[in-house]
């Protein structure tokens, strides 16, 4: 008998299953020991259902959540309509009525993961969600499972395509931001309102998802700092090209003395890491562990293939699962009392770019304040002035978030200088 899937969802993704279900079929099959069988659609009205129909999805579309989790038949429901609500209370209609779920929606498990899965656990049930994060790269099953033996350091990842495609724009082509984002957006990587995706949510989800596999911590998404690229300028990134750094959005989870930081923010890449050539809208999950010592995991991180290959080997493992009647295993079993990272604790270079009084004695005057919490500098550039204005850029050793904290105040404090940015450096 079949294994019977319910799809709340008929988008990008979703559509990408049944492709994979035929065109490797024999494989899924063999692999899972059943044959799957996508049994009913959610759909949201009678319109789209009409328009699905009348395109040729020959599947039973429904419009309430209950005809799929209320059907005795059904084993699955694959979750993939993203976003919170409905999402969160069809996912927990599910489980409560004893289905497994797979999802791919890294903002509900990102907020609202600890209810979902703690569910599934009371209940026996599986909650898989490899295509949640980088989608295509099967990562999150990576670290559960082969990296078992061992102990991961830090994650640093390229979690977001839009803005790295927006980025690869920027740094290699000139782009403005403006226009990075308009072709984004023209392109259907960036969506109307890009909030998400520029300003460094959508990769703070993901690392939230990442600190559970990688270190056992679910740390709260309110604990991720995020910062976006919004800000960045095409002197930032000249600059940037100038010292021999790219810059990248980049979303860093680590493990310090005290516990674990999460951040997500514009980091300079030394040209030679990994992942500096990862261009245009591709992913990559760079781990650095005791044993292993360094790994990067690349793909394209969105994408209806690559997304519904992550989604359908869940819901193959789960069939399997449930052949073999030993369904209902966590997702990731790694888990750990969470602990925050001291911020004395973590610790990186900073770039910082600002422009000071056009006259001597100025540098004498960064040199005091970075002296007086204790940060030296790796480089300094200085930028010919206007004979009213010079601009200063000043990269740092590794400094605590406390010093960056206390040297941005100073610098602020300062009536004359004006910080333009400030950004992370690795390797400095
Ligand atoms: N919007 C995401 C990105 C893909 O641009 O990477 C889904 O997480």
């Amino acid at each position: 008998m079949a294994i019977k899937i319910g799809l709340l969802g008929f988008g990008t993704v979703a559509s990408g299953i049944p492709f994979l279900l035929k065109e490797n079929g024999d494989k899924i099959t063999a692999a899972a020991k059943d044959e799957f069988v996508i049994a009913k659609v959610l759909v949201k009205d009678d319109d789209e259902k009409n328009r699905l129909l009348a395109a040729g999805h020959d599947y039973h579309f429904v419009t309430n959540v209950d005809d799929i989790v209320k059907d005795p038949e059904i084993d699955i429901v694959v979750e993939l309509m993203g976003r919170i609500e409905p999402a969160k209370t069809f996912i927990t209609k599910a489980l409560e009525a004893g289905k497994h779920v797979v999802s791919a929606n890294k903002d509900l498990i990102a907020t609202h993961g600890k209810d979902i899965i703690g569910l599934a656990k009371d209940k026996g049930l599986a909650f898989y969600y490899e295509a949640a994060v980088a989608g295509g790269i099967p990562v999150l099953r990576t670290l559960a499972n082969s990296l078992t033996s061992d102990k991961v350091t830090r994650i640093l990842g390229v979690l977001n395509g839009t803005s790295n495609f927006m980025m690869t724009k920027m740094v290699d082509e000139g782009w403005t931001y403006e226009d990075a984002l308009k072709t984004a957006q023209e392109l259907g990587y960036a969506e109307s309102d890009p909030t998400n995706d520029v300003e460094g949510i959508d990769a703070a989800y993901k690392a939230v998802i990442l600190s559970q596999f990688g270190f056992g911590m679910t740390i709260d998404f309110e604990d991720v700092s995020h910062q976006g690229i919004s800000t960045i300028t095409p002197d930032d990134v000249a600059v940037a090209q100038e010292l021999g750094y790219v810059i990248k959005l980049v979303g860093d989870v680590r493990e310090t003395d005290s516990g674990i930081s999460a951040q997500v923010s514009p980091t300079f890449l030394p040209k030679e890491h990994p992942l500096a050539s990862v261009n245009g809208v591709m992913n990559a999950v760079f781990v650095e562990s005791i044993g292993i010592g360094e790994s990067m995991y690349y793909g394209p991180g969105a994408g209806q293939k690559p997304t519904a290959t992550s989604v359908v080997a869940d819901i193959i493992r789960i069939g399997r699962r449930i052949v073999d009647g030993n369904v209902g295993k966590s997702f990731n079993e790694f888990s750990r009392p969470t602990q925050l990272a001291n911020p004395a604790d973590v610790k990186s270079g900073y770039y910082f770019s600002l422009t000071v009084p056009d006259k001597k004695g100025q540098i004498l005057r960064l040199a005091e304040i970075f002296n007086g919490e204790d940060v030296s500098f790796s480089q300094v550039l200085q930028q010919r002035g206007d004979g009213q204005k010079a601009q200063i850029v000043i990269v740092t050793h590794a400094l605590s978030l406390t010093q960056l904290e206390n040297v941005k105040a100073k610098l602020k404090a300062q009536s004359d200088f004006t910080l333009l940015n400030s950004f992370k450096v690795l390797g400095d």
